[in-house]
């Protein structure tokens, strides 16, 4: 088996080794994830992205042990100072959450772990790799587009009640294994490429749903959430899966600010924009030609 420490460590700075991660990292890399989001958010006057260093670290280990990411830790004299993640789970990979202790930032390490996943997805023959980036972060945007992403698109995080309403000839139910290709179809009429490997998860995990239309499954959700992404044909699908959401996971759920109808109808069903932030993808991307919702990973 390859050596991934000393082959990453090699093309980082002297002082800065890069690894994979491990599960005992989860503790170091959440409470560092905490830290630097709670950093950047409050110091813009925007709530945090993970409310305490708990979920964080909740979700780091989550992603750690998954087999479908990649975790990269960076450290520096023997101590953790930031973490990326590749989630491997379709052809197009996504970036994040990226983060770098706060004491240590602005001196190069999140490049490398940027650097870090890139070459992953390289060797892995992704045809594309995709992010969020919290769009009043000038530094996370400087370091994407130097590093080769192109912005695609704005996105507003929307939370607010449940907006519990069905719409006429749209009926939502929960997805089960024998939907995942009518689901995989959706996704690719609409962007080019399924998402299986996420909407397997979701249907594992009792989060996905289903929206049928004439007869068929026109749209799907692995969850109307801020980990989560839906695809539909049009934005009566996104409606009533949004309208039978009973919460939006995490911060609120993502929402393309150029769908200008489907944002209105949020803001009219009194969802609040939480913080808008910028899709922005390396590689392939086709626009797409329906309705959809981004996951925080892509
Ligand atoms: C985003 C983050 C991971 C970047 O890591 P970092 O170690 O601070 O960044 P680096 O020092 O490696 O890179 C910053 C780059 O942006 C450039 N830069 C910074 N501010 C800039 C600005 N206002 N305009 C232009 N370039 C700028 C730097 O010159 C540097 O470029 P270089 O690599 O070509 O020298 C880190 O700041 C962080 O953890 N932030 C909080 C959490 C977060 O926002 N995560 C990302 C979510 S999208």
């Amino acid at each position: 088996m390859r050596d991934t420490r000393t082959a990453v460590a090699m093309k980082a700075a002297p002082e800065l080794v890069l690894r994979p991660g491990t599960v005992d990292d989860a503790d170091a890399c959440g409470r560092i994830c905490y830290e630097a989001f709670a950093t950047l958010a409050t110091g813009h006057g925007f709530p945090p992205d993970f409310p305490s260093p708990d979920v964080a670290i909740e979700v780091l280990s989550g992603l750690i042990s998954h087999l479908g990411f990649y975790s990269v830790v960076a450290e520096s004299d023997g101590e953790i100072v930031g973490s990326n993640f590749l989630d491997e789970r379709s052809r197009i990979a996504g970036v994040g959450p990226i983060t770098v202790d706060p004491a240590a930032q602005n001196a190069g390490v999140g490049r490398q772990l940027m650097i870090a996943v890139l070459e992953r997805a390289k060797d892995r023959a992704f045809a594309g790799v995709r992010l969020l980036q919290v769009s009043y972060h000038t530094r996370s945007l400087s370091l994407y587009a130097k590093l080769g992403f192109d912005v695609r698109e704005a996105v507003a995080t929307l939370q607010g009640a449940p907006i519990a309403l069905e719409v006429d000839g749209f009926s939502v139910r929960a997805a089960t294994e024998d939907d995942l290709g009518a689901c995989n179809l959706v996704c690719a009429l609409v962007h080019g490429h399924d998402r299986s490997g996420e909407v397997q998860d979701a249907i594992r995990q009792g989060q996905a749903r289903v929206v049928e239309h004439d007869g068929r499954i026109s749209g799907y959700t692995t969850g109307i959430a801020f980990f989560a992404h839906t695809v539909g044909e049009t934005n009566e699908d996104l409606k009533a899966l949004i309208g039978a959401a009973t919460e939006f996971g995490g911060p609120g759920f993502l929402l393309p600010l150029r769908n200008a109808e489907l944002f209105r109808w949020g803001l009219e069903h009194g969802l609040q924009v939480v913080q808008v932030m910028t899709l922005m993808t390396l590689g392939l991307y086709n626009e797409p030609t329906g309705a959809y919702l981004p996951s925080i990973l892509f």
